[in-house]
């Protein structure tokens, strides 16, 4: 049995997958999750056959059951839960006069009603993680977006202001029982979410993996050194 172990949702690709190789090369057992199984079984047998302990389950966190069977595989198979990475979202970009309702709806239910769920299924394990050692983590990918409006990505910017707005209240709640919440916010990073961006070249973009030593920062600050939120910006940019 690992000695901690963390769930990574989005964690088929982008940041979410360089977080778990970073956390599983540190020792931990990972549940990695995500929507497309093929994508995510891919993934997963990279991590396995890097050596990392690792348990694929397909979930799409715009269902509620699906994110309760996660935290039920989670809890079955490595029995404890040290780090949550509320890491899963899309973005749809469009003028708000052009944008759907559909498109609302869904990066609202992806981005903000599935963190905010995920994160509650996870509470009760996170309080046995954070009475033993007092740093428990749960981190929740927003972004700069949700820092600083961004016009043409108006939904995506509102429910990463959510998120941010959400961790804050999280930690309020739980920051007594040894938990640690921490919002993340970057700018573009090197994934296949920024595909559409022109004008900036891939190597000028942050990495995945600056993302995951972000994460180690956190896991190695003492318990009473609390961060609520890392802002991750390009050289130049302007959303300061
Ligand atoms: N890249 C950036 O510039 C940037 C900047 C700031 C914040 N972020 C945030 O970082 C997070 C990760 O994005 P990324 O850049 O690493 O992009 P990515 O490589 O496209 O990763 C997105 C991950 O989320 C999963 N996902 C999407 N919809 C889902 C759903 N309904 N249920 C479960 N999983 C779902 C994807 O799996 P499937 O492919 O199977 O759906 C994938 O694993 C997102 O929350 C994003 O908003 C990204």
């Amino acid at each position: 049995m690992d000695s901690r172990a963390a769930l990574i949702t989005g964690g088929s690709s982008g940041i979410g997958l360089a977080i778990a190789r970073a956390l599983g090369q540190d020792g931990y057992g990972i549940t990695l999750s995500a929507r497309r199984p093929d994508k995510l079984e891919e993934a997963a047998k990279g991590l396995a056959d890097e050596g990392i302990d690792v348990n694929a389950v397909a979930a799409n966190v715009t269902e509620e059951d699906d994110i309760k069977g996660v935290v039920d595989s989670h809890r079955e198979r490595f029995g404890r839960l040290d780090v949550l990475v509320n890491n899963a979202g899309i973005g749809i970009g469009a003028p708000v006069a052009d944008t759907p309702t559909k498109k609302l709806d869904i990066q609202l239910d992806v981005n903000l009603r599935g963190v905010y769920i995920t994160a509650r299924e996870c509470i009760p394990l996170l309080k046995e993680a954070g009475a033993e050692h007092g740093k428990a983590l749960m981190l929740n990918t927003a972004s700069i977006a949700g820092k600083h409006g961004q016009g043409w990505l108006a939904a995506y910017s509102a429910t990463k202001f959510g998120v941010v707005g959400l961790s804050q209240a999280l930690h309020k709640e739980l920051s007594g029982d040894g938990i640690q919440v921490t919002a993340i916010c970057p700018g573009f990073v090197d994934t296949a979410m920024t595909d559409w961006v022109q004008g900036v070249e891939r190597e000028d973009m942050i990495q995945p993996q600056d993302i995951a030593e972000g994460v180690r920062f956190l896991l190695r600050t003492s318990r009473a050194c609390i961060v609520p939120e890392i802002q991750f910006i390009r050289p130049g940019d302007d959303t300061l």
